[in-house]
């Protein structure tokens, strides 16, 4: 329902309007430009957040003066790098991916980006790196940003609720998925783990949660964030 005579807005008025709160709000996006075109050089997908919304993942590590990152699905480094950026002063953002091309890539763009000693790429499949990282007793993330296979968003909740400090937060992209996940017999497997995703958020005892639906240039889609409680 539209507020005040508002018409509904159409792709091309989100697009229109990324570009001016981007120009307007997020001028440093401009520096990143050159991450995005050597993946996409490097014939990745191009499926990176948007940069008002890299620029929101680093107002929250700045938020809470973050120091331990991590994140599921590195791909170009992009968010990586926005991730990398909030960072307090000696801190990490450790990056889980599973192909090794593209962590190569992330990782020479990370470089180029001066961030070299902030970013550390683990490769493998996450859920292996996750019981790993569980295992050998990693310390404690402050934030987790989870952005890899869709099909295990669940097991990558309870993964990262058991790496969490109480008080980490928990950011889940693609939270809408085009407005798939309203289907609870969906044919598509990754639109199945985001619904499954969002209602393990929703009951899991040690989440508090919301979620906001978001338009733009890669369409309607969202993202979720938990406080770890
Ligand atoms: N966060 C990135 C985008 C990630 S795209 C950004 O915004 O810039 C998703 C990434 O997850 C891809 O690089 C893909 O190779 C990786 N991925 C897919 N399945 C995975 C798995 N099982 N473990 C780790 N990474 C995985
Ligand atoms: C797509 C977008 C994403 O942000 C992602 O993580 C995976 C896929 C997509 O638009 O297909
Ligand atoms: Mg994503």
């Amino acid at each position: 329902m539209a507020i005040n005579n508002h018409p509904p807005g159409t792709q091309t008025d989100f697009d229109a309007v990324e570009v001016f709160l981007t120009e307007t709000l997020v001028p440093e996006a401009r520096n990143l430009r050159a991450v995005v075109e050597r993946a996409d050089d490097e014939g990745m997908p191009r499926i990176e957040v948007m940069p008002n919304h890299g620029k929101l993942l680093e107002l929250l590590v700045q938020m809470i003066h973050a120091r331990r990152v991590l994140e599921i699905g590195t791909l170009g480094g992009y968010s990586t790098i926005w991730l990398a950026s909030g960072l307090q002063p000696g801190g990490t953002v450790v990056s889980l991916e599973l192909e090794p091309r593209h962590a190569e890539v992330a990782a020479e763009s990370i470089a180029a980006a001066g961030l070299r000693d902030r970013a550390e790429i683990r490769v493998g499949p996450a859920l292996d790196t996750l019981t790993e990282l569980g295992r050998s007793g990693a310390d404690p993330f402050d934030l987790i940003f989870i952005d890899a296979d869709k099909e295990n968003i669940p097991a990558y909740i309870d993964a990262a609720v058991e790496l969490a400090r109480p008080g980490a937060v928990l950011i889940l992209d693609n939270a809408v998925w085009h407005g798939a996940i309203l289907n609870p017999d969906s044919a598509d497997e990754a639109a199945i783990g985001v619904r499954r995703g969002l209602e393990a958020i929703g009951r899991h005892p040690r989440l508090t949660a919301t979620a906001i639906q978001t338009v733009g240039s890669k369409g309607w889609d969202g993202f979720a964030i938990a406080l770890v409680t």
